[in-house]
């Protein structure tokens, strides 16, 4: 039997301004939203009691107040597994760009730097994956997926953080570590891990005084993870040798920020999930979370 749901739909090309979103929830059975939406008490008091479903169209789900959410009986749909191909071939596309030095070296070429430097032999050299440690910051479904491309690249050892016993990066030849021995040993440190009240801003002045010089830190997680200060800082004192990022804060990051004027610094605009077929994806995981959500039946992928 069909059951006919009413849409409101927020077609702009930028995300719904917080004033709009507070006058179109009142009344609405269900939410679909993207990281863009802070979904906190006052949307949620905003939307009543009707409300019975916020989908998200992301894994991650920082920017929902679950303990409100929670307190309030409503349930929480999210994306996780449709994204993790696109999120780890990613990071390793970032990896290679930063280690390699992609854009700096791109940049060389449009500013006249080949011409002058012909083929010197240590002109634009980076760092290799081929036979160094790689330490996996949170070994969830993307940071596992890393591990497994990894080993392609015959590194010398992966070593990882988790929240539980993760048998399975063991059996693939990872190791669990503490993360301050993580970060003292590794030569890149790969952050993979959700932003919680916990791990909010883990990289900080401590964390990448610990590590190499040499070490390149790669984060396509959230920027909350990161003290941005201690980042600018450890990447401008030669605390660490270069930095990947696809997630910052705040993001859109503003053109004239001090991350976008270090050379060893290389930055993209979260695009981790960001190809068509994992996009449809998401898109379509997130619709059948909301109207399950709504009918009271089973979501396929239910995080409250
Ligand atoms: C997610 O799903 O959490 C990503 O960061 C957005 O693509």
């Amino acid at each position: 039997m069909y059951q006919r749901l009413d849409l409101e739909v927020w077609d702009g090309d930028q995300p719904i301004p917080r004033e709009e979103l507070l006058k179109r929830v009142p009344g609405k059975q269900g939410i679909l939203c993207l990281i863009t939406e802070k979904i906190d008490s006052q949307v949620l008091d905003a939307a009543g009691s009707c409300l019975k479903v916020v989908s998200t169209f992301s894994v991650g789900t920082d920017h929902i107040d679950l303990e409100a959410v929670k307190a309030r009986g409503i349930k929480v749909g999210y994306t996780p597994g449709v994204l993790t191909d696109a999120v780890a071939e990613l990071t390793l596309g970032l990896t290679l760009a930063t280690a390699r030095r992609f854009f700096q070296s791109h940049r060389e070429i449009l500013s006249g730097g080949w011409e002058k430097s012909a083929w010197s032999p240590l002109w634009m050299c980076g760092k290799q994956l081929h036979g160094c440690t790689v330490g996996i910051v949170g070994l969830g479904r993307i940071g596992f997926a890393l591990l497994l491309r990894l080993k392609a690249f015959q590194v010398k050892d992966i070593l990882y953080t988790a929240r539980s016993p993760k048998p399975h990066g063991e059996a693939e030849g990872g190791k669990e570590v503490k993360f301050e021995e993580l970060l003292q040993k590794s030569d890149f440190v790969i952050c993979t891990c959700a932003l919680t009240p916990e791990t909010q801003g883990m990289f900080d002045k401590r964390a990448f005084q610990l590590m190499k010089p040499s070490a390149v830190f790669i984060n396509i997680s959230r920027g909350g993870l990161v003290n941005q200060d201690d980042l600018v800082e450890a990447l401008k004192g030669g605390e660490i040798w270069g930095a990947g990022l696809d997630v910052m804060t705040p993001e859109p990051l503003p053109s004239h920020h001090p991350l976008l004027q270090l050379a060893n610094c290389t930055v993209i605009p979260h695009i981790g999930s960001a190809t068509e077929k994992t996009r449809l994806d998401m898109a379509r995981l997130a619709a059948e979370n909301l109207i399950a959500g709504i009918k009271g039946t089973s979501m396929p992928a239910q995080l409250l």
